[in-house]
């Protein structure tokens, strides 16, 4: 494929890194930016084009960086700007993109626009940031709530109003509103840019522009007991307002001047409502990240009305994306089991549009049990006990049966899997028919076939565990055929049309099998196949 035009994120395949887990090269347990140098080989090996990498910058680490107080650096935890444009460097001349997190809905409190706006109400940044005076009993403005649990308002003592911040306190939302914040936030891309940066991944985009009257949010009827607490209202008037298109439009205006580079959103929200954020004439991101398959009922059913709805509801010319696993939710192995998370990853690998693959998953790792004594993440912390911790998910990379799997000679930030020294990149590098190996393979295809990249799909049947659906491009048509349950399950040909040659199976032992008028599939098998054209349906 072609990696230098434009369309370089349409072929591609992006591989999220979280920078605390990947490679640690200082031995303080914390993955760093020389680290992630260090394992470029493998991410070029392994086949993907465009790196994103979670926050890197200055951060108090309240949120794991995602609370930054200082836009255009590095925290010394993760290395110096010389270890960044290095990696930049070495990635470029390996053919790979670097792709950043963009945090800009709120900073840390520790940044110095907080500080300035929180010092006096007549501070010029004091609009900077949103605050209100108390509500008419004298607690918060009005009544929404914080992701990570509580109000989302808190109270400053020096000047006696709230301020907002849709997660912690120590992440107070900025006001983009003002002009100047959106000015401001333009010139950091432009400094990354300018550095060579592929493209951002922005958090939370969705968030960026709240109810210009703070109107309270109404109730979520269907709460359920056991659900963590901000999801008994809902957010009508604090996210997805009409009027954050426009600042989407102004982030890609600014990735434009720079030519062929990405803008990527972090949106969970319903089809329907994500794909606005393509924009009027596809002037806002060009991936909005597609999150269904992080949520939705895994079967052959769910999963097909899922993808037909979303190519339906595509704006023309708009580009698909779909996304398995990333830093905040469960592991996809642990979300559907190992056996499913190779079908997984052959749906993730033929599917019409971008894959981005979460690191660690090609290597099937699970979630990890993380000990009360243990937690990290502050979502558990302000809210134990119901399962929403983040930590599991976001443990070392396993690379060899070394101690600490080769992450760190120090003992990690988060505890390993206790099946690393099996479930590593080394031994499953050395076993032929390794979840691996099936990714490399799935990759390989991909790159070297067109009609898995800029193929049709077209749905061909959904019954029971068995999805059927077919890519089609330029005299070349293959079939994949997924078993979703583990029983073995079999389809006729004549009325579909998949007779050809069998490229890949799951378990990667069927390749080159001719396909005549029956098609088995093993109990949790996936296959492609490649029908002449003159055969398909
Ligand atoms: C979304 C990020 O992915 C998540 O990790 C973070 O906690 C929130 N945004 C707040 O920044
Ligand atoms: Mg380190």
């Amino acid at each position: 494929m072609d990696q230098s035009g434009d369309s370089w994120w349409k072929d591609g395949i992006f591989y999220q890194v979280y920078p605390r887990s990947f490679q640690d090269s200082d031995a303080d347990g914390v993955g760093d930016i020389k680290g992630i140098l260090d394992r470029l080989p493998y991410l070029a090996s392994l086949g993907v084009d465009a790196v994103w990498l979670s926050p890197i910058f200055p951060s108090p680490m309240a949120d794991f960086g995602y609370d930054i107080s200082d836009y255009t650096g590095i925290d010394p935890l993760f290395g110096t700007m010389k270890d960044f444009d290095a990696l930049v460097d070495a990635a470029h001349s390996s053919g790979l993109k670097i792709v950043l997190d963009l945090v800009p809905n709120h900073t840390s409190e520790q940044h110095p626009w907080f500080v300035e706006s929180r010092s006096s109400r007549d501070n010029v940044m004091r609009d900077w940031y949103i605050w209100r005076d108390p509500g008419p009993d004298g607690g918060p403005p009005n009544n929404w709530l914080s992701e990570f649990g509580g109000s989302a308002w808190t109270r400053d003592e020096a000047t006696g109003q709230y301020y907002y911040h849709a997660f912690l306190a120590q992440q107070p939302d900025l006001n983009w509103r003002h002009p100047a914040v959106r000015e401001a936030i333009h010139e950091v891309m432009r400094f990354w840019l300018r550095k060579g940066v592929d493209g951002f991944r922005v958090d939370v985009i969705w968030h960026l522009i709240k109810d210009a009257e703070f109107r309270d949010n109404p109730p979520n009827l269907f709460y359920r007991e056991g659900r963590p607490p901000h999801e008994k209202i809902l957010t009508q008037y604090s996210t997805d307002q009409p009027e954050v298109h426009d600042v989407v439009a102004g982030m890609r205006r600014v990735t434009e001047e720079f030519g062929s580079r990405v803008l990527i959103g972090e949106i969970y929200l319903p089809l329907e409502r994500l794909v606005a954020y393509y924009g009027n004439d596809l002037q806002g991101a060009q991936m909005p990240f597609n999150f269904a398959l992080l949520s939705t009922l895994w079967s052959a059913r769910s999963i097909e009305k899922i993808v037909t709805d979303y190519e339906r509801m595509l704006p023309p010319g708009a580009w698909p994306n779909w996304v398995l696993g990333n830093h905040d939710r469960p592991r996809v192995a642990s979300r559907i089991g190992r056996e499913q998370a190779r079908i997984a990853a052959m749906l993730l690998l033929t599917l019409r549009g971008t894959p981005t693959l979460y690191y660690g998953d090609e290597i099937g790792m699970h979630q990890v049990a993380i000990a009360p004594d243990q937690v990290r993440d502050p979502f558990e912390r302000n809210v134990p006990g119901l399962g929403v911790g983040r930590d599991g998910c976001r443990t070392p990379m396993q690379w060899d049966a070394t101690p600490n799997a080769g992450f760190s000679t120090s003992a990690p930030w988060l505890p390993l899997a206790g099946d690393f020294t099996d479930e590593n990149v080394v031994s499953l590098d050395r076993d032929a028919r390794s979840i691996l190996n099936l990714y490399r393979a799935l990759i390989r295809l991909r790159k070297e076939t067109p009609a898995l990249v800029l193929g049709s799909y077209t749905p061909i049947a959904a019954h029971g565990d068995l999805l059927l659906y077919r890519r089609q491009h330029e005299g070349k048509a293959l079939v994949i055929a997924l078993n979703f349950g583990a029983e073995p399950v079999s389809v006729t040909s004549s009325s579909i049309g998949f007779d050809g040659e069998l490229l890949l199976s799951t378990f990667l032992d069927r390749q080159g099998e001719s396909i005549e008028g029956v098609l088995g599939l093993r109990g949790n098998e996936g296959v492609i196949v490649e029908v002449p054209l003159d055969r398909a349906a």
